[in-house]
């Protein structure tokens, strides 16, 4: 059973937290998704403006704070792949601050689940100062970036109440799931027809499922591993790096465990030094050019005492793993795979007694700079 969808409900109904209910809405809000933006003739219902904005710009200029920032690299390989331009990240609240040097024809992307982040709004100021065209990827309707952006897409999924963000950032990247298609699609891309979008997703709610009928695994897990440490890390190589980020970031939000999200081939330049007898290092495997070497990383650690947990796609899996996401199209993995992450967050926080819905010194949405 996982929950539906109701875009009026704002009550927790049976659930212990929200974060709980919003981490079972997701497979719902994949499928809202494609209702939302696919069309029954094949074709994207994404606004022509926005998808001919994309083609005429050099280079996209994703915006975000947060998780938000992290589901912006879950985004990238996708977008760059489709809409055949380079995708550039920044961090809100260092860009309003002064921009780099920009292409001769930017188009920038503020991710916000909130749409009301100060630090990004503050970003969104200058680039309509400097008259560039942009693109608010928001869940508040009339939000203010969505008012002040040039162009809104929804990600409608529904209200999101639990500080730490979950369902917004699988529904961003697959919202830029459908701006990426439309936009390959647009400039007559064989990989952008051939990306069957709305089969793919479905098999992302699938996995998604299926991951979420396996908590009692994670749970155990967690018993196992984090109920005590003081820090752990996620290491992953591409795209797991990129969720590695997003995994590390809940698990500081609401558990209070220190942890670091490492590209798996960077850790021994430094950070290795910091593995202990017992650290926990949580490994993500969804790539397979590139998990030999996740799993010799994995190695490393382990000889220097750390407990290694193995997240691995199924196709890629062995025996000793720990945990199993079923498979998904290899752009939308920062979907899949970031889900367990999200249980091992939860479970964390609860086993050691946490508000998981209102974590200390935290904000749902941060209006002020
Ligand atoms: C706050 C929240 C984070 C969130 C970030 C960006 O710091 O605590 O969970 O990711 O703001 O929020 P936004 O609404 O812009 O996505």
């Amino acid at each position: 059973y996982t929950a539906e969808l109701d875009l009026s409900d704002i009550g927790k109904g049976t659930y212990p937290f929200y974060m709980l209910k919003e981490i079972d809405e997701q497979p719902a809000v994949m499928r809202k998704l494609i209702a939302t933006y696919a069309g029954e003739n094949g074709l994207m219902k994404v606004d022509p403006e926005i998808v001919k904005a994309v083609q005429e710009s050099d280079r996209l200029y994703i915006i975000a704070a947060g998780t938000s920032y992290n589901a912006g690299y879950g985004s990238k390989m996708m977008l760059e792949a489709l809409t055949e331009t380079p995708v550039e990240l920044g961090v809100a609240s260092e860009w309003g601050y002064g921009m780099p040097l920009l292409s001769k024809k930017p188009f920038f992307i503020f991710l916000s689940q909130s749409g009301e982040t100060a630090d990004s709004r503050q970003v969104l100021l200058k680039v309509n100062e400097l008259g560039y065209p942009s693109l608010t990827v928001t869940n508040v309707p009339g939000s203010t970036l969505s008012r002040e952006a040039t162009y809104t897409m929804l990600i409608g999924a529904g209200p999101e109440i639990a500080v730490a963000s979950t369902k917004a950032y699988t529904g961003q990247i697959a919202t830029l799931a459908f701006l990426s298609k439309a936009v390959g699609e647009s400039n007559g891309l064989q990989i952008a027809k051939d990306f069957d979008l709305v089969k793919e997703l479905s098999l992302v709610a699938q996995s998604i499922e299926a991951t979420l009928s396996e908590k009692e695994k994670i749970a155990k897990i967690v018993e196992k591993n984090l109920l005590t440490t003081r820090n752990a890390f996620y290491i992953g190589r591409k795209m797991d790096y990129f969720v590695a980020m997003e995994a590390s970031l809940k698990l500081k939000e609401i558990s209070y465990v220190q942890c670091e999200g490492f590209a798996a081939g960077e850790l021994k330049h430094g950070t290795i030094s910091l593995i202990e007898k017992g650290t926990p290092v949580l490994a993500l495997i969804s790539d397979p050019s590139v998990a030999a070497h996740t799993r010799g990383n994995v190695m490393e650690v382990v000889s220097r005492g750390a407990s290694a947990i193995v997240i691995a796609q199924k196709g890629l899996e062995q025996e000793s793993d720990d945990f199993v996401v079923s498979k998904v199209h290899p752009w939308l993995t920062a979907i899949s795979m970031v889900v367990p992450t999200q249980i091992f967050a939860y479970e964390t926080s609860v086993q050691r007694g946490l508000d998981v819905d209102k974590p200390r010194n935290l904000a749902k949405a941060v209006t002020v700079e």
